[in-house]
C-alpha cells in the first residue's frame, strides 16, 4: 500500500496520442517517470522533439509511432506498431485533439467531419484496437482526455464540445463492455489550461479575464497538473476506478466566486 508501489508503472506499456502537445507531453513524461515504457505518438514528430530529449536524458524506454489520426487506418496501424515494439499494451491515453472556434452558423459539414474525425472517431477506434491488445495480455486502463466543455457550453465551440461529450459517454460503455477483460476506462476532464490549443483564449484579454473571474483558483491550469490524475487512473492506485471522469479544472465547474470578496 506504499504510494511508491501503488503508483509504480514499471514493466507497463503506455501509448499516448498527441504526445507532442502540452497535455500529451506531460502525461507521457509522467508515465515514463513512474517506470512505464512509453509509445510517443503524434502527427508531428517535430513537436515531440523536447519530449524525446527528456525521455533520453531520463533513460526511459520508449518508441516513437507517428500517426495522423485523420487516417481511418491509423488506429490499426498504431496497434500493430505497439505489438511489434513491445508485444503488450497496458495503458492508452487518448490526448490528441483539435479545435476550430466558429459559431454554429459558420460550421460546415466538412469542418464538422474534420474536427470529429480526430477528437471522437479516432479516439473511439483506437480504444477499440487497444482493447483487443489489452484483453490478450491481461487487461489495462484506457484514459480519454475530454474537457469541462462536456458539462458546460462555450460560445463558438459546438463541434469540439459535442465530440468531448460523446467521448465521455462512450467511455461509460467501454467501462461496461470491457470490465470482463480487466480493462478500466475513464476520462480526465481538464478546465482551461495553458497550452498551444488554448493559446488563442489566453491571448484574448476579454476571454482571459472571463476565465480568471470564473475559476475559483483564479489562474490557468498547467498541463503538468494532470499527471497526478493520469497516474491514478493508469496504475494499481486506481484499480477500482472505472467509468468515471476526473475533473481537473481549478474548481470552475463547481461554481464561480464573486468578483470581490464579500464583507
Ligand atoms: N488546453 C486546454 O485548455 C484543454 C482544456 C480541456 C481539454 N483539453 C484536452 O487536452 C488534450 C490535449 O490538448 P493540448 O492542450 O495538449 O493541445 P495541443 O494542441 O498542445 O496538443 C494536441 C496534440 O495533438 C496533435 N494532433 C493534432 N491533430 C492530430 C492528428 N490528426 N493526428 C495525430 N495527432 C494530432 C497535435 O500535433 C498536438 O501535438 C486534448 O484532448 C484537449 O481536448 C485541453
Amino acid at each position: 500500500m506504499a504510494p511508491a508501489s501503488l503508483f509504480d508503472m514499471s514493466g507497463k506499456v503506455a501509448l499516448i496520442t498527441g504526445a507532442g502537445g502540452g497535455v500529451g507531453g506531460w502525461l507521457t513524461a509522467g508515465l515514463a517517470a513512474a517506470g512505464a515504457r512509453v509509445i510517443v505518438s503524434d502527427v508531428s514528430v517535430e513537436r515531440c522533439a523536447d519530449l524525446i530529449s527528456l525521455l533520453e536524458a531520463g533513460k526511459a524506454e520508449f518508441a516513437v509511432a507517428p500517426a495522423d489520426l485523420r487516417d481511418p487506418r491509423a488506429p490499426e496501424n498504431l496497434a500493430d506498431a505497439v505489438k511489434k515494439e513491445f508485444g503488450a499494451l497496458h495503458v492508452l491515453v487518448n490526448a490528441a485533439a483539435i479545435n476550430t472556434r466558429e459559431p454554429i452558423a459558420n460550421v460546415t459539414p466538412e469542418l464538422w467531419t474534420e474536427i470529429s474525425d480526430v477528437n471522437l472517431k479516432a479516439a473511439y477506434f483506437l480504444a477499440r484496437e487497444a482493447m483487443l491488445v489489452m484483453r490478450a495480455t491481461g487487461g489495462g486502463s484506457i484514459i480519454n482526455v475530454t474537457s469541462i466543455n462536456t458539462e458546460i457550453g462555450l460560445e463558438g465551440v459546438s463541434v469540439y464540445g459535442a465530440n468531448k461529450a460523446a467521448l465521455a459517454q462512450v467511455t461509460k460503455t467501454m467501462c461496461i463492455e470491457w470490465a470482463r477483460y480487466n480493462i478500466r476506462a475513464n476520462c480526465i476532464s481538464p478546465g482551461f489550461l495553458m497550452t498551444s490549443l488554448s493559446r488563442p483564449l489566453w491571448e484574448d484579454a476579454d476571454r482571459a479575464s472571463w476565465i480568471l473571474e470564473r475559476c475559483p483558483l483564479r489562474r490557468p491550469g498547467m498541463p503538468s497538473e494532470l499527471v497526478g490524475a493520469c497516474l491514478l487512473l493508469a496504475s494499481d492506485a486506481g484499480s477500482f476506478i472505472s467509468g468515471t471522469s476526473i475533473r481537473v479544472d481549478g474548481g470552475l465547474v463547481a461554481g464561480s466566486p464573486w468578483k470581490s470578496v464579500p464583507g
